[in-house]
């Protein structure tokens, strides 16, 4: 097969990365991938955001697959366009994307379909927001309801806070069209994990559970981000409650798309909280994490391009059981200086073939060569630094080993990515 990735994080070089590495898979492309995945992949300069572009490029080329790795196109209807050029293509369309591109309407549709979730209001006015703050008694998330890239949400620490943030939203213009509506929900306790789901219509596989690092600094403290971190399993996760999220979310919501006429197809990914009672959803997502897809593709040990092909054609049937790696997997994110803020572009970075050869996989997100060839931070988020070992513990340990070669005054990451699930390990 040829496969076509879009996107260009370190997701995307994961996901290629296995790809490259799939019997099944002769060539894979990427648009408009990093200066990583070039090493696996045939780059074309297409920007994620380029609908038309990925259409003609999607004729010339012809794939036999597409795989869609972030959710601006899938929102903006990619899957639906290449679907119509007769492409299989991973990633829902549109109207599934807006499990993701609205939480208003994905709040909704879990109340319809009786999915636990935290208790919410959708406002429009800050009158509205104000009253829904007031009726949880201050303690509450807001949330802009449309894509905001993982930007768009504040837990509130105080009443305050809370209608300071919706403000922002609704009459300051924070976040633009995504922040008109917005999501005031009830504050839930307890551990966060990620469960993703390859999906054809009613039917699915699960994958392993993971768990990401949302919080810039060390002991989860500091702005939230894309990411700083992640690993796989999540050993807060065990089977009874994956199961109960197979029962109790993911069958229930998928079933509902089907019946509004707006089918899932394509990666669904289940933000958990795990409660007192139970797991409840804080967020859907239509793709794969990132950086949870770094240490998943870590452990993936099957063919990946006929797996994800058979699920964009619709022909699984949930049974199937997918080969996994028993070993744990941990990413540990290198950033530029600075970020989620601003931050200088054009460093550059050695020592990466060391980092490699001390036994992890570099993942690139935002890189990028100079005139001199030279690799050079392009983004906020930089390299996915992931390794594999019997524990998540192992597996930390040959992270930091391998990273302490990384040669970038500039780049900064966690010292403590997998602290939770450690700690659970070793009690
Ligand atoms: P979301 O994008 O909706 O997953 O929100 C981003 C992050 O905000 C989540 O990963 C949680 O850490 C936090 N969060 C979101 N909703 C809630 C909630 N209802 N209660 C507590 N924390 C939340
Ligand atoms: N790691 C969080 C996300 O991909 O949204």
């Amino acid at each position: 097969m040829k496969v076509l990735v879009v996107g260009g994080g370190g997701r995307e070089h994961a996901l290629v990365w296995r790809l490259a590495r799939s019997e099944s898979v002769k060539e894979v492309i990427a648009a408009p991938g990093n200066a990583g995945i070039a090493r696996d992949a045939r780059c074309v300069p297409v920007g994620a955001e380029d609908i038309e572009g990925f259409v003609r490029l999607a004729r010339e080329e012809k794939p036999d697959l597409v795989v869609v790795g972030p959710e601006a196109p899938l929102v903006a209807g990619l899957a639906d366009r290449l679907r119509a050029e007769g492409i299989a293509v991973l990633g829902p369309s549109a109207a599934a994307a807006r499990l993701e591109g609205s939480k208003a309407f994905a709040k909704q549709l879990m109340h319809e379909a009786g999915v636990p979730t935290a208790r919410f209001v959708v406002c429009r006015t800050l009158a509205e927001a104000e009253e829904a703050i007031a009726r949880f008694g201050g303690q509450v998330a807001v949330k802009a309801s449309g894509l905001a890239a993982g930007k768009g949400v504040v837990v509130a620490e105080s009443a305050d806070a809370a209608k300071k943030a919706a403000r922002a939203m609704l009459e300051e213009g924070r976040f633009g069209e995504a922040g008109r509506e917005v999501v005031v929900e009830e504050r839930l306790q307890g551990e966060e994990a990620s469960m993703f789901f390859l999906v054809a219509g009613e039917r699915f596989l699960r994958l392993p559970t993971s768990q990401d690092h949302k919080r810039l600094l060390d002991g989860d403290k500091g702005p939230n981000t894309g990411g700083m971190g992640a690993y796989s399993p999540a050993p807060c996760v065990d089977e009874q409650t994956a199961q109960r999220v197979e029962r109790e979310i993911v069958a229930p919501t998928l079933a509902r798309m089907a019946e509004m006429g707006a089918p899932f197809a394509g990666v669904l990914y289940v933000g958990l909280m795990l409660t007192e009672e139970g797991p409840k959803v804080l967020e859907f997502n239509v793709r794969f994490g990132d950086p949870e897809c770094q240490p998943l593709m870590a452990r993936f040990a099957g063919d990946l391009g006929e797996v994800l092909a058979a699920v964009a054609r619709g022909e699984i049937t949930g049974k199937e059981e997918l080969p996994w790696d028993a070993r744990a997997a941990l990413c540990v994110v290198v950033a530029s200086r600075g970020y989620p803020e601003r931050y200088e572009k054009g460093q550059v970075i050695r020592g990466l073939e060391k980092v490699e050869e001390a036994g992890a996989i570099v993942f690139h997100a935002g890189t990028a060569r100079n005139e001199a060839g030279e690799i050079v931070n392009a983004g906020g988020r930089v390299l996915g630094v992931t390794a594999l070992g019997e524990t998540i513990r192992e597996a930390q340990q040959r992270a930091y080993a391998a990273l302490a070669h990384l040669d970038w005054p500039g780049g900064f990451y966690r010292r403590d990515i997998g602290w939770r699930a450690i700690a659970r390990e070793e009690n």
